[in-house]
């Protein structure tokens, strides 16, 4: 039991690759608040058994996070774990993206991130774990994909976001690290293989040949939750597999 004693949030915990860490956490001992918009997405999360509750929450919004950590830390005691996950991906040429898009997607994933953090930070300072903040970055963080540009400016902007609050926290007893999947089969590149022309496009770049499993990338967020990676902060922990990008 890996994460026996602690109590996690996971934002956009019911859905896609967030459900999947809420299950892995859960399944190491963790208590989990499973955050997103949509309440009844989580439903059978609860259901399910374990320590898991699911909170309505939005992350562009700062009052709603506020509430999501106090209710978390009031619900279990205390808050160990966050796992900064909702975000959106709003594709399109950026001389065609509606400038409603683009906001959404810098206040949703950029956003989002500091509002956990910011939320985060009065609690997590006094777990007897060390709080841990993992942020969930991107491979197109650093590689081009056009029509990603709103997508992936916002990721890199988490990576460095990341790295700063990193060394800020760290006399906190607070680890600060970004997730950096590739493409994973689950959530928003789920369907990735089902489109011919953009399979054909992104295939070749997958050094293993094969898109990564979501336990792949829950294996990380253990990792970076968890006692393990006691001195490992402002990393980013790229889970793709090798990408020839
Ligand atoms: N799947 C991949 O291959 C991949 C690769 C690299 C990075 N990532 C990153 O991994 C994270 C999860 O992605 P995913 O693939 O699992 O996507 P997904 O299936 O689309 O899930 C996104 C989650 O974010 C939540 N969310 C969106 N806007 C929100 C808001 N304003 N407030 C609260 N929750 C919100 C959604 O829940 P509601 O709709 O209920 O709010 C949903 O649970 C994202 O940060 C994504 O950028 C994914």
């Amino acid at each position: 039991m890996r994460l026996d004693g602690r109590v996690a949030v996971v934002t956009g915990g019911t859905k896609g690759l967030g459900r999947r860490i809420v299950e892995a956490f859960a399944s190491e001992g963790c208590k989990v608040v499973a955050a997103g918009r949509d309440k009844s997405a989580g439903a059978d999360l609860v259901e399910s058994g374990g320590d898991v509750i699911v909170h309505e929450a939005d992350v562009r919004d700062p009052e709603s996070v506020d509430e999501l950590m106090r209710a978390a830390a009031e619900y279990f005691g205390h808050l160990d774990i966050v796992v900064a996950n909702a975000g959106v991906s709003r594709p399109g040429p950026a001389a065609q993206l509606a400038p409603a898009d683009f906001a959404d997607t810098m206040a949703t994933n950029l956003g989002g991130v500091f509002h956990c953090t910011r939320s985060a930070v009065p609690y997590l300072e006094r777990s007897e774990h060390g709080g841990r903040i993992v942020n969930l970055s991107s491979a197109l963080a650093t590689r081009v994909a056009p029509g990603a540009s709103a997508y992936a400016a916002t990721k890199a902007a988490v990576e460095m976001f990341t790295r700063v609050t990193a060394v800020e926290l760290a006399p906190k007893g607070i680890t600060v690290n970004a997730l950096c999947p590739g493409l994973i089969d689950e959530g928003m590149t789920r369907s990735i293989k089902d489109n011919e022309r953009v399979w054909a496009l992104y295939a070749p770049k997958l050094a293993m040949g094969r898109l990564g499993s979501p336990d792949e990338v829950t294996a990380a967020a253990l990792f970076l939750a968890g006692a393990e990676s006691s001195y490992v902060n402002g990393h980013v922990l790229e889970v793709n597999g090798g990408l020839n990008w």
